[in-house]
């Protein structure tokens, strides 16, 4: 796969099927693909990985997570939605995030985030929206060497009533402010030419 520009990831960090993170994650890929860009959304019960150990890691990277650094490097932006367990992101995300944080043999430490231009997404039954778990992915994810300017966007009370049978968020307000809110990210000043130059240098390096 090669370094597309304008394709920006999309990863859930439910597996549930009726996830409130995962619809409202689909919804904001409909508005970014509706604003010209392209998605790959990352539903992580298609890409079943074993916890983290280096045992595992001496003998062979797993093939999904070969996948997922595929994903990464070639996208400008990535957002990644968790849902909020005991106050932190779900495990099998931290787990994907362990496995992706490693760098292979000769290669460029944290090259799988570089710069991604980032906004974290959290929904919750609860009135807090997951902003918990929230703070920690935005840590987790500046630690792992994303653009240092990550967005972030939250949904409390969330119920099947909010959705139509399509998964369609119902709530106007909402909908403007992730309307805004990927207006904002797709226009951000140095979005792409950041990742570039970056991507330039390291040529220049190798
Ligand atoms: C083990 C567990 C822990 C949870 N802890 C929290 C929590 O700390 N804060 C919160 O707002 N909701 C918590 N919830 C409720 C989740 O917000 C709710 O299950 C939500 O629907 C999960 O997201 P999903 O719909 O995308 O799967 C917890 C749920 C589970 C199963």
């Amino acid at each position: 796969m090669n370094f597309n520009i304008k394709n920006i990831s999309l990863i859930s960090g439910s597996l549930r099927k009726d996830s409130f993170n995962t619809k409202v994650l689909r919804n904001i890929e409909k508005e970014i693909i509706v604003q010209g860009f392209t998605t790959t959304f990352v539903d992580l019960n298609d890409f079943p990985i074993p916890f983290y150990n280096e045992d595992i890691e001496l003998q062979a990277i797993p093939y999904n997570v070969l996948k997922l650094k595929n994903i990464l490097q070639s996208s400008s932006g990535l957002i990644v939605s968790s849902p909020e367990y005991n106050g932190e992101i779900s495990a099998v995300l931290k787990n994907m995030f362990d496995w992706l944080s490693r760098k292979s043999i000769n290669g460029i430490p944290k090259k799988n985030f570089l710069d991604l231009k980032t906004i974290v997404v959290g929904v919750s039954i609860g009135k807090n929206g997951a902003k918990r778990s929230l703070e920690r992915l935005q840590v987790l994810l500046g630690n792992l060497g994303v653009n240092k300017d990550i967005l972030s966007y939250s949904l409390a009370k969330a119920s099947n009533d909010i959705f139509d049978n399509r998964g369609n968020l119902l709530i106007d307000e909402e909908i403007i402010i992730i309307k805004d809110l990927i207006a904002n990210y797709l226009s951000s000043a140095d979005f792409l030419n950041d990742k570039l130059e970056n991507l330039n240098k390291k040529v220049i390096q190798n």
